[in-house]
């Protein structure tokens, strides 16, 4: 079907193509699966009527004869309007290898011939990993993918040559390429960074229902997120309003790249919307979005329930239904009318909703809300691209089947979970489960709720819990452009494919992997890119982990698996051990260092010829694997709080030392009282490794407390290692609140010289004893002004002071003084991301500049740890202390990199007393435990004398 659309702009050309050939043979997206009879004859009836409209249209507009009256303007707009209406939903068309010049093209792009490199196409057919292979991007496209040194990339090399266009020749020497990352959830330039007060768009907080606004107003082009995004491999986005309101708004798609315009809308790929010279902002082919919301945050924000909601999308949706059929009313017989063609600027996207024009994108998390939506999808018979966070999906993708239309997608988390009621049943395993049972999977940022930059690290966590390579890939490039409307463009690396391309420095699944160059529209964005070499072992095509019988349980209890550990054993003979990082004092050793005897709980023997005998102990088979020290977990409340946002599953806030009731005034809380065991964080973390949590009260008070040690294993406070120490450390809080800083530091100069402050007794004993250097301070800031002047009270009034800096974002700035000051940072969290104003000073690391902030550091002599802001990321400690190691092996050994994340830990939040270093106990790791393969066997938890055996 044509378009009566005369004339239209070069930006447009593309779309006029669409618009002329619209066959899709993609069966999932186009062809409304079990619906689809059903479909059709709905919009056949409907267009009879147009297309006679439209031929009649045409008619007068080509034959003016016999002409008698012109019909009157707002008849003629009318049927702009039907016609535009009335267009079946996108179905665009591939793209193929005719398409040589994208509608994003920049004047004056060179060419670029990527030569041999190792090219996951996201091909599912035969051709999914092309070894020895180039890549030629032209135009904003890719226009050639085949073996190196083919004949057409030097014809091509010639045109180019001919045509005068510059041509960028990159050898790859084997490097991975894939296509570029596409977020299907985020909110950058919404939610901006550094956020400040001004500049929040993501949320309106006016009603629940809201499908009027649109996220593309609120873009903020000047979020510093966009070239770290990038310098992750992310070449496109989906941005959708928040999720305060059942629907939030409209939601747009862009690329992450700077344009010449410098605007939101010279950002958008593919608009649904163009300003167009003759007729001003006119609907292009391109699909709609929208964001719906369910659950939790509509009760929180606007107080309604389930029910509330529920109501609210029905009665929303009966409003766009009702706009449609008098829409398709008027249009029936526009001559005869005598009002203007029904329009309402509230309600006319969920009417291009049920025409199926516009892509719904769900917040839902929980059983009841998915199946919530999917009656409410069939009841006004529209499709939902995806459902997005969905922690619960796992535990019902046949009912997701049940939604109108093509099934839709899941974007979910790797393992952000449990912060709330209705994620408390998330899974590490979902990806794997959701995409066995034939649901589409997409790892998802939210940014900034996960900085995009990583978000191939979601996908390469849900490989290494068991989804195959082609999947997990999927899952950040085909399946998410697809889930974003925009799979005839994006998500492959396929000739007329968008010219969105990353070069990896390993696997893309790799622990650490990074880009060398990421490529959108055919332009090079990373300017002066910094690589680290790393090993051949990290570009070889990892297996997925195998959890069948985790994934299993997690499905059968309905997502409450019981994680205690279910072996245990005092007496473990381990073999095929690769390397040891605890410490051997004492311990005999004898012949090649592959055995390692527990006896007791307690290494024994060391050796191939330590002699044991068999029957009395469990043999484990390390397969190359190592023995290390127990892992320390500290920045989040874990083991104070289960559900972050239920104030009845954790400890509370602490009271105000400076400003607490009579009774309560100078008190200094200590975390332990409030200890809470056997949570699904701890345990999660337990089986990752983490042995020991270290948490200081819940607060927002520059005084917050004493921080106490705990073990992960315990299942109460009254077992033997369950509390470490109860005052390990005093904390105080520098980042804004209540007060200024330079009230607290004042006063903290005060109390540190003993000066004659109405203090309680309590408050001048602590502090005298931390200017003395017998307990030691951690204080929580990132700013590098505040960290300098922190340093000055300690020069100027309490030299022995031990101090740490926990945050410590910008501290790379003052690295020489701290050193000189014996000042220790735990980077919390691990990765630096400009959230706020005093964090926006980072060290991004690779490939922005050679260090990260912990090399660095650690390189200028100050003493460094890793922490972790989130509960559920405890059992991620492993794994950001791998990367540390990975992305900086001239500056970490393993040993040093394993000590980010225990030894140095112990020092920092003061547990090892002059006598005796923390009891963190150890870990037996069954493959290199600076890899995702790696797994957990055998755990010694502190104070126990034996371990716990997962096998
Ligand atoms: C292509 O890359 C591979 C892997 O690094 C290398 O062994 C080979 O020599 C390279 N071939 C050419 C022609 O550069
Ligand atoms: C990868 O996993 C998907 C989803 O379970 C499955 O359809 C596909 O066959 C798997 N591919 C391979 C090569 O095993
Ligand atoms: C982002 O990268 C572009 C180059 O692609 C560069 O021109 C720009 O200055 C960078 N922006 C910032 C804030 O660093």
């Amino acid at each position: 079907m044509g378009t009566p659309r005369a004339r239209r702009t070069a930006a447009d050309v593309e779309k006029v193509v669409l618009l002329v050939d619209e066959h899709d043979d993609d069966e999932d997206d186009n062809s409304f699966k079990g619906h689809s009879s059903k479909r059709t004859y709905h919009h056949l009836l409907l267009l009879l009527p147009l297309l006679a409209l439209g031929y009649g249209y045409i008619n007068s507009w080509s034959f003016p004869f016999p002409s008698p009256e012109p019909l009157p303007p707002f008849v003629q707009d009318g049927i702009k309007r039907c016609a535009e209406i009335s267009r079946p939903p996108p179905n665009l068309r591939d793209y193929d290898a005719s398409r040589k010049r994208s509608d994003r093209y920049v004047k004056g792009t060179g060419a670029v011939w990527l030569k041999n490199g190792t090219v996951w196409t996201g091909e599912h057919h035969g051709e999914e990993v092309l070894y020895g292979a180039d890549v030629w991007l032209e135009g904003g496209v890719v226009r050639k993918v085949g073996k190196a040194g083919d004949a057409d990339f030097h014809e091509l090399c010639r045109e180019a040559g001919d045509a005068d266009l510059a041509v960028d020749e990159v050898n790859l020497n084997g490097a991975w390429v894939t296509p570029g990352i596409v977020d299907v959830h985020s909110h950058l330039a919404v939610d901006a960074a550094p956020g400040l007060e001004g500049s929040d768009s993501t949320n309106s907080l006016k009603a629940p229902i809201l499908p009027w606004l649109r996220s593309l107003d609120g873009f903020n082009t000047h979020d510093a997120a966009f070239n770290l995004s990038i310098a992750g491999g992310i070449t496109t986005m989906l941005v959708l309003p928040g999720s305060a309101g059942n629907i939030g708004g409209q939601a747009f798609t862009f690329k992450p790249r700077w344009t010449a315009e410098n605007t939101p809308q010279s950002m958008q790929v593919e608009p649904p919307f163009v300003i167009n010279d003759e007729d001003g902002w006119v609907r292009t082919k391109a699909w709609r979005h929208i964001k719906h919301a369910c659950g939790e945050n509509p009760l929180r924000v606007y107080g309604n329930t389930r029910l509330d909601s529920a109501y609210d999308f029905r009665r929303a949706y009966t409003e766009g239904k009702k706009l449609k059929d008098q829409q398709e009313r008027w249009c029936a017989a526009p001559k005869s009318q005598s009002e203007p063609f029904p329009e309402s600027l509230e309600w006319e996207v969920l009417a291009d909703v049920i025409r199926g024009n516009v892509k719904v994108n769900i917040h839902c998390y929980e059983t009841v809300d998915i199946n919530d939506l999917v009656r409410i999808s069939n009841e006004f018979q529209f499709p939902i691209a995806a459902f997005h966070h969905a922690h619960e999906a796992y535990l019902v993708p046949d009912l997701i089947k049940q939604a109108w239309g093509p099934t839709p997608g899941v974007a979910i988390f790797a393992n952000n979970a449990r912060y709330k009621r209705e994620a408390y049943r998330g899974t590490p395993y979902a990806p794997k489960i959701l995409a066995d049972a034939g649901i589409r999977v997409s790892m998802k940022s939210d940014h900034p709720v996960l900085d995009s930059r990583y978000l191939v690290f979601e996908a390469a966590q849900a490989h290494a819990f068991g989804l195959n390579f082609s999947e997990a890939l999927s899952s950040v490039t085909t399946h998410s452009a697809r889930t974003a409307g925009l799979g005839h463009r994006l998500g492959y690396v396929r000739p007329g494919y968008d010219a969105d391309i990353v070069v990896w420095d390993s696997f893309p699944l790799a622990l650490g992997a990074t880009p060398k160059q990421t490529y959108i529209d055919g332009i090079p964005q990373i300017i002066k890119p910094h690589v680290v070499d790393k090993p051949a072992a990290a570009q070889e095509i990892s297996r997925e982990g195998n959890y069948d019988k985790e994934a299993a349980e997690a499905v059968e209890s309905r997502g409450d698996p019981d994680l205690r550990p279910k072996k245990r054993s005092g007496r473990v003979v381990f073999d095929g051990v690769a390397e040891l990082f605890v410490p051997l004092e004492g311990v005999h050793t004898a012949g090649v260092p592959s055995r390692v005897v527990v006896d007791n709980g307690e290494i024994t023997c060391v050796g191939t010829e330590c002699v044991v005998d068999q029957a009395e102990f469990t043999a484990i088979d390390l397969k190359g694997g190592s023995i290390a020290p127990g892992l320390i977990s500290t920045g989040s409340k874990l083991g104070l709080i289960e559900i972050a946002q239920e104030a009845s599953t954790s400890d509370g806030k602490a009271v105000d030392a400076l400003n607490a009731p009579d009774l309560l005034d100078g008190l200094l809380v200590r975390a332990a009282d409030g200890a809470r065991f056997g949570g699904k964080d701890e345990l999660f973390a337990y089986e990752a490794g983490v042995t020991t949590g270290v948490t200081s009260p819940i607060s927002n008070n520059f005084i917050s407390g004493y921080s106490y040690s705990f073990s992960t294993a315990a299942e109460h406070a009254l077992e033997p290692g369950a509390i470490g120490s109860t005052a390990a450390a005093l904390h105080l809080n520098l980042n804004i609140a209540k007060h200024s800083i330079s009230t607290k530091l004042t006063l903290l100069r005060s109390l540190l010289a003993g000066n004659d402050l109405k203090a309680s007794d309590e408050l001048h004993t602590a502090f005298a004893k931390a200017a003395a250097g017998d307990l030691r301070l951690v204080v929580a800031t990132s700013n590098a002004d505040v960290i300098a002047a922190l340093i000055r009270v300690k020069r100027e009034v309490a030299p022995p002071l031990k101090l740490t800096v926990i945050g410590g974002h910008e501290s790379w700035l003052l690295a020489d003084d701290l050193a000189k000051e014996e000042i220790g940072v735990i980077i919390t969290p691990s990765r630096s991301y400009p959230f706020n104003w005093n964090t926006r000073r980072i060290l991004p690391g690779p490939p922005l500049s050679h260090h990260t902030l912990p090399a660095y550091l650690a390189s200028r002599g100050v003493t460094v740890g890793l922490g972790i802001a989130e509960e559920c990321d405890a059992r991620l400690t492993r794994f950001e202390a791998a990367w540390a190691y990975a992305a900086a092996p001239d500056v970490f050994s393993k040993q040093k990199a394993l000590d980010l994340a225990s030894g140095n830990l112990a020092e920092l939040l003061g547990l090892n007393s002059e006598a005796r270093a923390a009891d963190v106990g150890f870990v037996a790791y069954e493959g290199d435990v600076f890899s995702f393969e790696s797994r957990v066997r055998a755990v010694r938890a502190p104070g126990r004398g034996d371990l716990d055996l997962f096998v």
